[in-house]
């Protein structure tokens, strides 16, 4: 229908605005994607040093994951996907872009809230106990499937799945060094791309 073509069109065009990348452009700090993993996500964001623009990506990517299923109620998995898609393929940065953790948390605090906290708690709980970001994120996004299931439904369950894998595939790098004990630690710079 013309809705569910009207939320994967919205959605994918508010992801793909890059808020890490003009934000950090913006403070002054140069182009993100020369710094740290490379990636244009909070995380790297805060190897520039500069905690407040990190802050401040965290909360723009995560409120446009939020603002899609907002413009959409009636279809959380389309608004939700192509947001979280938005993000990690942008057309303006010739595609490449985020891994979608804060744009997948702001998705799931607006579709289905209590997941949403869920992840911000083991996403925080993770990242504190093991100083490394993605693997907090992981735990959090491996853990959300069956949790939208035991407290929403089949279809938020289906969302969390999808969002999931994209965020685990998008983390391809990230697993790996995190299974070679090379990941580095929060706020601690990452090899360049
Ligand atoms: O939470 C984002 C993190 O999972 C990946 O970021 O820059 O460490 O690859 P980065």
């Amino acid at each position: 229908s013309l809705y569910f073509l009207a939320a994967l069109v919205v959605g994918y065009l508010l992801g793909s605005i890059p808020f890490g990348f003009l934000l950090t452009r913006a403070a002054g700090l140069g182009d993100i994607r020369t710094i740290g993993s490379g990636n244009i996500g909070a995380t790297n964001v805060l190897r520039t040093g500069n905690k407040k623009v990190a802050a401040a990506t965290l909360f723009c990517d995560a409120l446009k994951g939020a603002v899609a299923v907002w413009l959409f109620p009636a279809d959380p998995l389309a608004a939700g996907t192509a947001v979280v898609l938005g993000h990690m393929f942008p057309v303006w940065l010739r595609f490449r872009g985020g891994k979608g953790v804060a744009t997948g948390i702001g998705v799931y605090l607006a579709a289905m809230w209590p997941v949403g906290v869920f992840i911000c708690a083991t996403w925080l709980v993770g990242a504190l106990l093991t100083r490394i970001s993605s693997a907090g994120a992981l735990l959090a996004f491996a853990l959300a499937p069956i949790t939208a299931w035991a407290l929403v439904d089949a279809e938020h369950a289906l969302l969390a799945l999808l969002v999931g894998v994209l965020i685990f595939w998008r983390h391809e790098d990230n697993i790996r060094r995190l299974i070679a004990g090379t990941e580095p630690r929060i706020g601690k710079a990452a090899r360049s791309p």
